[in-house]
């Protein structure tokens, strides 16, 4: 697949589930990776990016069996991963990258962690500079970027006061923190998703977590488990927003993880008019889930700033996506880390919503994007820079536009929903 057609759709009706959620996946292979005995992770993620986790903790001697979405993990233990063969290959992944690197930098054996094209561009001076204070040595391309080197060995405990909301250098950070000598704390501003917390928990570590505050024991070890992923809220999103835009639309979502670190979008949602009902909520292996009944909705438009910025992160381009549906337009702000996802992601949603026939303009950490006054949007065709979430969000957009949209090289998609299309073709009526 390189390109792929979207032609509008009269409506979004049914029912789905969702592939795994993606964040969660990646901590339950890393941790079983370095577990006693065997875990086994169920509806684990079909994402690329999931993939490429699974591939390094493989290339570091765990033992990997996958079969239909459940993944077997032989652990080698807090202490027995070996040196790989070759460089580390995250792929597309920053957060296999930037939290890998926290365990490595705990091994003995030195290693090279590198990723493709885009995550060659991504900054990593956020996990070097802690794990170097907390003995690490770490050297990077230019001091930023990757392939990172990485040689640990003995580790000393630090108190880190994140200088940007991201749950990956916190992840990193406490991750190292298990090899490290005494008690390792992380202190963020804004409480960003803690499933590496809850993952922890799960196995065993030594861990105290409240909002905005983790510590994690050096040197307790983990032990398997059975763990069952929840669907991703953050790929059921695309869904809901098309459901949200076609009138008559009502749509049932299945298992979906609804770790209150990463509800936000569904507040501000419900916030611009959305009707989001939730059912059957409970909690497995820490992790709440229940299912999503969204029906269409006007929408009124809305501003993200602070903190609800930084914890709808990945659901920021699907937002802006909505803005020209609105009311009053999308405005989103203190999210200067859109520029640093997978592409510039702000200059990515500014050039496709123009393409489309939308108004937008860029600030340096966020956009302003015009309501429905601005006129209604056309098919295009769509850059999506190798970036799934900008592909998925102006796919939506071309459900609800005049004329056919043409996303190019939609394959991108796969890096986290690779049956996205399939799944919207399904529950699309023309
Ligand atoms: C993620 C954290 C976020 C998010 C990414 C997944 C995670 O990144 O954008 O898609 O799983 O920890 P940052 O930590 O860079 O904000």
């Amino acid at each position: 697949m390189s390109e792929q057609k979207i032609t509008p759709a009269r409506t979004i009706c049914g029912e789905t589930s969702l592939p795994g959620d993606k964040s969660i996946s990646h901590r339950y292979a890393l941790l079983a990776a370095i577990a006693r005995g065997t875990s086994t992770i169920e509806n684990y993620s079909p994402a690329a990016d999931c993939a490429s986790t699974l591939g390094c903790i493989e290339a570091l001697g765990a033992r990997v069996r996958l079969e239909n979405g459940r993944v077997e993990i032989e652990g080698a233990g807090l202490d027995g991963l070996r040196e790989a063969a070759a460089p580390l290959d995250a792929g597309n992944s920053g957060t296999t990258l930037r939290l890998l690197a926290g365990v490595l930098a705990g091994q003995t054996f030195e290693s090279v962690l590198t990723g493709d094209d885009s995550l060659r561009r991504r900054p990593m001076k956020r996990i070097v500079e802690p794990l170097a204070r907390m003995g690490a040595l770490v050297e990077a391309e230019r001091g930023e970027f990757p392939p990172l080197r990485i040689r640990g060995g003995e580790l000393e405990a630090i108190r880190y006061e994140m200088p940007i909301p991201s749950a990956q250098v916190k992840s990193c950070v406490l991750l190292a923190g298990l090899y490290a000598r005494g008690s390792t704390t992380v202190v963020e501003s804004v409480a960003t998703r803690d499933h590496t917390e809850r993952a922890l928990a799960e196995f065993g570590a030594r861990i105290a977590a409240t909002a905005g505050m983790a510590t994690v024991s050096g040197g307790s070890p983990l032990d398997a488990r059975s763990l069952e992923v929840p669907g991703d809220l953050s790929a059921a999103t695309f869904l809901i927003a098309a459901t949200l835009l076609l009138p008559g639309s009502e749509l049932r979502l299945r298992n979906v993880g609804l770790n209150p670190t990463r509800t936000a979008v569904l507040d501000f949602l419900i916030s611009m008019g959305a009707k989001i009902r939730v059912t059957g909520e409970c909690k497995i292996g820490g992790e709440p889930r229940g299912d999503i009944e969204v029906g269409h909705a006007p929408l009124d438009g809305g501003v993200s700033s602070g903190g609800v910025s930084a914890r709808m992160i990945d659901e920021l381009p699907m937002l802006a996506a909505l803005g020209p549906f609105t009311q009053r337009g999308i405005t989103i702000l203190d999210a200067r880390e859109l520029r640093v996802k997978e592409t510039d992601r702000i200059a990515a949603l500014v050039e496709n919503i123009r393409r489309m026939g939308g108004r937008a303009e860029s600030f340096p950490d966020g956009i302003t994007v015009a309501g429905r006054s601005a006129g209604p949007l056309h098919g295009a065709e769509i850059e999506p820079y190798g970036d799934h979430r900008i592909a998925m969000a102006f796919a939506v957009a071309g459900l609800a536009a005049q004329g056919e949209t043409t996303i190019q090289n939609a394959e991108c998609v796969g890096v986290s929903f690779p049956a996205f299309f399939q799944t919207i073709e399904q529950l699309a009526e023309r």
